[in-house]
């Protein structure tokens, strides 16, 4: 998969992109993540990417133009998808990111200040929120991005398991985790799971599961009860 993200900022991602399993997938070309400036699309003197709001209020608006040669310069894979960060996009869920691992290329668009100029969405085949708050910038919703898709390309996490049995996969929160000791300060781990029963263990799992996502994520729940 190709990655292109637009951005005025592309040092932003060097570690973020060099570190941990993400970093190791990079490394093994199981995706591509290139940088495209649109200030390197600008024609005065002073390389502006940024203007007043028509109407006047606060903050800066990114321009269009710049934006649009930035996109427009990039070569085209089939199928590919563009992608505005916005706070007023759909917000992102797992089920969105195994949708997007389909696409043979993904280009990003990250706003500042106020954002972009409406007319930008007429680039975007699609606009992502990373939730209901305002960043200052798209490149950390775009970084949430690449490494939710990485994570789910062949090759980035070992054991194919490891990407079934996580919370949302199953319209449920995972079941939680303990490792060495046994008893850490006052508290023991579950005891069925140091028991060896294989059938204890995944029943106590799938019990605490559905414990955790009726008592924590009502709204994940109640979507799971009403799907056919
Ligand atoms: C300060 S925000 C602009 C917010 C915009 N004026 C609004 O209220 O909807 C600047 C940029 O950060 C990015 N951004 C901020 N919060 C975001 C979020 N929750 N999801 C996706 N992108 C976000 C967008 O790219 C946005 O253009």
């Amino acid at each position: 998969m190709r990655i292109d993200t637009v951005t005025l900022f592309p040092e932003f991602f060097a570690s973020p992109l060099q570190s941990g399993l993400l970093g190791k997938a990079l490394a093994k070309e199981i995706a591509q993540v290139n940088f495209v400036n649109p200030r390197d699309f600008t024609e005065d003197k002073h390389r502006r990417v940024d203007d007043e709001p028509y109407g006047g209020g606060a903050g800066m608006v990114l321009k269009a133009e710049p934006i649009f040669k930035a996109v427009e310069s990039l070569p085209r894979l089939d199928p590919r998808q563009v992608i505005l960060l916005t706070p007023q996009g759909e917000p992102l869920r797992q089920s969105i990111l195994r949708e997007l691992t389909e696409f043979s290329q993904l280009v990003l668009i990250c706003g500042h200040y106020e954002g972009v100029d409406e007319r930008v969405c007429h680039l975007a085949d699609r606009e992502i929120s990373l939730g209901d708050f305002v960043l200052t910038c798209g490149e950390i919703p775009a970084l949430a991005l690449i490494n939710g898709v990485v994570r789910l390309l062949p090759g980035t996490v070992g054991k194919e398991e490891s990407l079934t049995q996580e919370s949302f996969e199953d319209g449920l929160l995972d079941y939680p985790h303990y490792t060495r000791p046994p008893r850490f300060r006052d508290w023991e781990a579950p005891p069925v799971l140091l028991s060896g029963n294989h059938q204890a263990i995944a029943a106590w799992r799938r019990q605490q599961q559905e414990e955790r996502t009726r008592r924590r994520r009502p709204d994940l729940w109640e979507r799971r009860q009403d799907a056919p």
